[in-house]
């Protein structure tokens, strides 16, 4: 498989593609001048400061031509593998047929068409759909919603979630490491361990609660909710007039092997949230789903129609793309392939899980897959691990992560402060592509076999230089 040249048949007036191709070589010198040089930092010590070039399907290209097979796809935002075809068209015609955007008192049907979609995969009554371009904005409309709907002050979420950045969704968070700094954050938020039902039942007793947002398989580190657990949480909600949110900004639209991973347990909350694989690979979108109940209490009368909007929330290119993935994972059956695909690595890993003892165990749902790992158990092994904790929480899934990508062209990603590997791949892997991802990892995990050699050099080195520099750092 080859990139395909992006200026194939474009026209680019201005020069701004062709600019932006000469100045490749200077692209992680221009981000660490202008955007963030910590990130560039850690692509540098990782080894991922690839100059990336193009990108096609299931890869990435560097500027030699050397292909790198994408299993975690931006956390699902190129769901559909990157650049499809089809989206693209869309955009095209989108552009091509100069509809109206931008203009706040006005409505497209391409919005509408997509509300309708959206509406169509979700559970009877959820018919009213506020759009976004993030998911932490739909994850903060949803906050807004559910207190203006109940006129309840409080929030519940839980421990270990993730709901995005913008201080709204952080309030909700359920890892201090994001907050540190930040704060004060939003008054009226409080989480709950994912799981324990009498500690939420706690919570919801005061009938002061107005939502418990929750995703229904934990994407940090793909933590599956315990047996019955969402069900009986919806029940519990339902009992103390609290909306129950179901944020599936990461699980949503054929993720976890069905539409939405709440098709899983029959759930029928109220409200949904999507986000990153609306996007078609392409375009800013999420979505807040409710029922028109709860929006017309929130914010459905004349004089509060324009109390809770969002200039680029329904552009003409985020709806199309949005609809055009719909239409694309429809068409391409794409919900059943990632259940089959999901099969084929599911089987590969417990076989690896056999044969290496650092795989301790593989878990998830459809293709969101997380494989934490352990201490092998030799001295020298152990020795490492240690060390390598003192340094960094989530250090240690780089033994693998970066020989996948460095020798074998693969791109995975440690899930956080844990020893979670996190598998996302495309939506439409092949499974020669899905097989080949397995020969690489079984290759990488016989290196690591033990505790000694080149990968577990590579990750003390980090350690250890992350170590001095806290050390230089606290005798300043
Ligand atoms: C479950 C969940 N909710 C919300 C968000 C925030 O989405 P965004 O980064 O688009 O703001 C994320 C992002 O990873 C997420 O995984």
């Amino acid at each position: 498989m080859s990139a395909e040249s992006p200026l194939i048949d474009a026209v680019d007036s201005l020069g701004v593609v062709e600019d932006a191709i000469a100045r490749s070589g200077e692209t992680l010198e221009l981000a660490a001048r202008h955007l963030d040089p910590s990130l560039v930092d850690v692509l540098r010590i990782l080894g991922f400061d690839k100059e990336y070039t193009s990108a096609q399907g299931s890869y990435l290209y560097d500027a030699a031509g050397r292909a790198y097979l994408d299993f975690h796809t931006g956390e699902g935002f190129a769901s559909l593998g990157h650049n499809h075809p089809d989206v693209r068209e869309v955009l095209r015609a989108t552009l091509a047929a100069n509809l109206v955007d931008g203009v706040q008192l006005h409505y497209s049907a391409l919005a509408g068409m997509l509300a309708e979609g959206l509406s169509q995969r979700l559970p009877p009554g959820l018919d009213a759909v506020f759009f976004a371009s993030t998911g932490a904005e739909a994850v903060d409309s949803a906050m807004k919603f559910a207190r203006a709907a109940t006129r309840r002050p409080r929030l519940i979420s839980c421990d270990d979630s993730f709901h995005g950045v913008t201080l709204g969704p952080l309030s909700l968070v359920g890892d201090d490491f994001f907050k540190e700094g930040f704060g004060p954050l939003l008054a009226g938020c409080e989480r709950v361990p994912f799981g324990d039902l009498e500690r939420l039942e706690a919570e919801l007793r005061a009938k002061d609660v107005a939502a418990f947002i929750v995703e229904p398989i934990q994407g940090r580190m793909v933590t599956l909710p315990p047996e019955g657990y969402l069900q009986a949480a919806q029940a519990l909600c339902r009992r103390y007039g609290t909306l129950l949110v179901i944020d599936e900004v990461q699980t949503g639209l054929g993720r976890t092997g069905s539409w939405f991973a709440l098709d899983h347990w029959g759930l029928e909350p109220d409200l949904v949230l999507v986000g990153k694989a609306l996007s078609g690979g392409y375009m800013p979108v999420a979505a807040m789903v409710t029922s028109r109940e709860i929006y017309t209490r929130a914010v459905g009368t004349l004089e509060r129609c324009y109390v809770h909007q969002s200039t680029f929330g329904r552009n003409r290119l985020s709806m199309a793309a949005g609809l055009a993935t719909l239409r694309i994972i429809e068409r391409d059956r794409l919900v059943e392939h990632a259940g089959y695909i999901s099969t084929v690595l599911r089987d590969g890993l417990a076989e690896l899980q056999q044969r290496f003892e650092m795989i301790k165990e593989v878990r998830g749902s459809g293709l969101m897959i997380g494989i934490e790992l352990c201490a092998p158990k030799s001295r020298i092994a152990r020795l490492n691990w240690r060390l390598i904790h003192m340094a960094s929480e989530g250090l240690f899934p780089q033994l693998i992560v970066i020989p996948l990508h460095r020798d074998h062209g693969v791109i995975t990603m440690a899930a956080g402060k844990n020893d979670v590997i996190k598998l996302l791949p495309p939506l439409t892997l092949s499974e020669s592509e899905a097989r080949s991802f397995l020969v690489a990892l079984d290759a990488v995990l016989a290196d690591c076999h033990g505790g000694g050699g080149k990968n577990w050099a590579v990750v003390r080195d980090i350690a250890t230089a992350t170590l001095g520099r806290r050390g230089a750092h606290t005798s300043r």
